[in-house]
């Protein structure tokens, strides 16, 4: 199939989706024009083999999205902390999901000592999780090992940053929501597994540098 072809069929497709939505969900358009009410807020890779509403299999409407190279929370991430702001403080997500994946192009970048030009920044951030670890991980001798082991310390420091937010530790401390999770989607197999972040413990930790509510005691 030609490029032109393919790209003409995704006009074709949207039809047949909205058809099939109009049997199989009836009254779902209408009341997602209305408003969106998600209960989750997904921060995973761009990677387009990781779809999010497949992956959880959720419909449109239960996940609030943000998406980058390797899933990353950067503190001077205007776009990240704009919708992570928006999801806690007017959408009220009860859950924000960071989902990492095993066979992360952006996670293996990191890895290499190449020049990425305008990408160099954004892997710095991912070097820097790997230079907190790098006691651990050069001890993995196989490189995939290493890899799949750097992907799940990237994804868990990642729920770290989001817990350093101020908006967030106001809202937790004040209503017990949003809960924050890691995630690792298995590429291999399509399958979820669960860092078991413990926000708890974590904001236990760092709160006598990071907290910034007055709420710690
Ligand atoms: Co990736």
């Amino acid at each position: 199939m030609s490029e032109q072809d393919k790209y003409k069929q995704i006009f074709e497709a949207n039809n047949s989706w909205i058809e099939k939505n109009k049997v199989d969900n009836p009254g779902l358009f209408k009341l997602l024009a209305a408003d969106q009410n998600p209960d989750f807020l997904y921060i995973g890779c761009s990677d387009s083999r990781v779809h999010p509403n497949q992956v959880m299999g959720l419909k449109p409407g239960e996940v609030f999205i943000h998406r980058n190279i390797a899933n990353m929370v950067i503190s001077t991430d205007l776009s990240a902390l704009s919708v992570i702001n928006y999801g806690v403080e007017y959408l009220k997500v009860k859950y924000i999901i960071v989902c990492g994946h095993y066979g992360c192009g952006g996670i293996h970048a990191a890895m290499e000592k190449s020049d990425y030009g305008i990408l160099n920044p954004w892997l710095r951030s991912i070097r820097d999780v790997y230079h907190m670890y790098r006691k651990e991980l050069n001890a993995i001798e196989d490189t995939e090992a290493r890899h799949r082991r750097l992907v799940e310390l990237n994804t868990y420091e990642q729920c770290r940053n989001i817990i350093k937010m101020g908006e967030i530790q106001k809202s937790y401390y004040e209503t017990g929501f949003p809960k924050v999770a890691g995630w690792i989607f298995d590429i291999e197999d399509a399958r979820l597994h669960d860092l078991n972040f413990d926000l708890e413990y974590e904001l236990n930790k760092i709160k006598d540098i990071y907290d910034i509510t007055g709420n710690a005691e």
